[in-house]
């Protein structure tokens, strides 16, 4: 039995079986040793964690509860703490599990909040989530009435945590695959709900991804869409030579104008901008469980409205749309 069998078994007979069947393989060759240095240490983690059964499961709350602290002993729950700390950078959360507060580099759930009563309702919905780290929004996509939502991350350390917090979870209507976007098939319209947030600025062609978004949703369904954005009126981009905020992979960061004559070029139809934050320093910081820099480091220590190279700091939209 490997890691991703019980999500085969839970598509088995249904359409998503057609997306999916094609990479099995290929999700089983992602997530291996082959991959990543650390994964064998990973499986070792994970096998250690202890047998506890979670009195509660809070999927809908803000920092998102599994068991109590009454749910084990000291010497379990001091060993829980120790094993999930392996699993470090968390960056998406939080959690409180069994009383440890799994305080994360990002308050994702302040992102949720942003989102959450634009949406078309959730109850019953298949749902892709793209790019979507450990899980965390999956979860709460699950705790708002889906009935089933896919994440998929090429990044093995994120699957892990989502693997490691659904030892307790033990949910089948979620899943976590280690894979990008261009590992699956086209054009397989199955889903109500497809996400992208915090992706679409990485892909070095914006218009094929969100092409490729288009094609996983039914007619009629609701992309949620969350990028970085530059101010201004125009249909301007910022291309960042060189690095932005220190990360290496920005390719393309438009106004909000240029963001929507995007959608509109791939046949989203209804697009609306939600929401327009700048991301703080309480949003996106370092804590006890991601110790590397975070976003007061990669800001102009003199002006925080530029980045550490000059460029203008991040600033964030969602924008929710159908498929035309
Ligand atoms: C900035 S994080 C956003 C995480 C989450 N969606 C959120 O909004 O909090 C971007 C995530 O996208 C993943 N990613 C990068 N390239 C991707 C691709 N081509 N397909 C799918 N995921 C990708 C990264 O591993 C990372 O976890």
């Amino acid at each position: 039995m490997n890691n991703f069998s019980g999500f085969y078994s839970a598509i088995k007979n249904t359409e998503l079986e057609k997306l999916f069947l094609p990479v099995k393989e290929l999700v089983e060759y992602k997530y291996s040793s082959e991959n990543h240095g650390d994964f064998e240490k990973w499986l070792e983690t994970l096998k250690l964690l202890p047998a506890l059964t979670p009195s509660e499961i809070d999927l809908d709350l803000g920092s998102i509860l599994i068991g109590r602290e009454s749910d084990g002993n000291p010497s379990q729950l001091l060993l829980l703490a120790e094993l999930f700390m392996e699993f470090c950078p968390w960056r998406k959360g939080p959690f409180k599990l069994f009383g440890i507060n799994i305080d994360t580099e990002w308050r994702s759930d302040w992102k949720w909040d942003r989102l959450k009563n634009h949406l078309a309702p959730l109850e019953n919905r298949i749902v892709l989530d793209v790019g979507c780290g450990n899980g965390y929004h999956c979860l709460r996509i699950l705790g708002a009435g889906a009935k089933r939502v896919v994440g998929i991350d090429p990044t093995l350390l994120y699957v892990t945590q989502f693997l490691a917090l659904n030892r307790y979870i033990k949910t089948d209507s979620v899943h976590v695959l280690p894979l990008a976007l261009e590992d699956l098939p086209e054009n397989r319209p199955f889903f109500d709900t497809v996400f992208s947030m915090g992706v679409l600025y990485h892909r070095r062609d914006p218009l094929d991804h969100l092409r490729s978004l288009s094609g996983y949703l039914r007619q009629g369904g609701e992309l949620v869409l969350e990028t970085l954005i530059i101010e201004g009126e125009g249909l301007t981009v910022l291309a960042p030579d060189g690095r932005y905020a220190k990360m290496r992979n920005v390719f393309q960061i438009p106004t909000i104008k240029k963001l929507e004559s995007w959608l509109k070029s791939t046949n989203f139809v209804d697009i609306k901008i939600v929401d327009i934050s700048i991301t703080t320093s309480q949003e996106q910081r370092c804590t006890e469980w991601m110790k590397f820099e975070s976003l007061e480091n990669f800001l102009d220590p003199n002006d925080n409205s530029k980045t550490i190279e000059g460029w203008p700091a991040p600033r964030r939209a969602i924008l929710v749309a159908k498929k035309g």
